[in-house]
């Protein structure tokens, strides 16, 4: 049986639902390409870097830019993103979170946010949760992007917590991807008919969940499991 002690958070989608605004920025980029920008489109960006994005969008209209363009592209879908969230306020905190973390503190579990977002600062302090995570890991932080594990090794090393003891949450493959190579636990946050691969449980969010019955609805395995993308 496994001893949880630290619980990590990706922010995009876990949190607060800022795809939508990732989506709107992205898709108006698209646009002066003449791309129509797709929710389907939109799955892959998830859990990704700005850059990375980039990069896919780029295959997508079928163009390739400059070091200096993409930067200047980046900058512009990024500007667009923040004019869209500066007005998000604590209301969009997705239903339940806060009562979670709460009770997870309460009960003096450790807890992270591990984002891939350069943005998570910002968000964070508009949604005025803070002071809710004992460390906070994000775009800025690391170097490699998800699935690559990076960010929440760093997570969990800031909490001082071993890796095997810690339980992530994510609503991104890339993300799910990245845990598993980190060799951590998962909760894959979304819709139970389109799991994502090598979640160890699925849940639609938090509204109504606490984490003892997660905890006992959880089969943990001796070891978490490696994902073999
Ligand atoms: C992730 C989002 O959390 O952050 C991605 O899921 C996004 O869609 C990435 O591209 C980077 O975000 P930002 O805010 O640094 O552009
Ligand atoms: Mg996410």
């Amino acid at each position: 049986m496994c001893n949880i002690e630290a619980y990590i958070f990706d922010l995009d989608g876990v949190v607060v639902d800022t795809a939508k605004y990732h989506y709107l920025a992205w898709k108006r980029l698209a646009a002066e390409f003449e791309y129509h920008f797709t929710q389907e489109d939109n799955e892959q960006f998830k859990g990704v870097s700005r850059m990375d994005c980039l990069n896919i969008l780029s295959k997508m209209i079928g163009r390739s830019f400059e070091e200096r363009e993409k930067i200047e592209l980046a900058d512009r879908k990024n500007d667009w993103y923040i004019e869209y969230i500066k007005n998000m306020g604590k209301d969009e905190v997705l239903p339940g979170f806060v009562e979670f973390i709460t009770e997870i503190r309460k009960a003096g579990g450790k807890t992270a946010l591990a984002s891939a977002s350069k943005n998570a600062a910002l968000v964070l302090e508009r949604l005025e949760l803070g002071r809710y995570f004992h460390a906070v890991v994000d775009g800025n932080a690391v170097n490699k992007s998800k699935p690559d594990p990076q960010v929440f090794l760093l997570a969990a090393d800031r909490l001082g917590v071993a890796k095997e003891k810690c339980l992530v949450f994510e609503d991104a493959q890339a993300g799910i991807d990245a845990a598993k190579h980190a060799r951590m636990y998962t909760v894959g946050i979304g819709r139970q008919e389109n799991p994502l691969r090598g979640a160890d449980i699925m849940k639609p969010g938090f509204e109504g969940l606490s984490p003892e019955q997660l905890l006992g609805e959880l089969d943990f395995p001796d070891t978490p499991e490696v994902c073999n993308v």
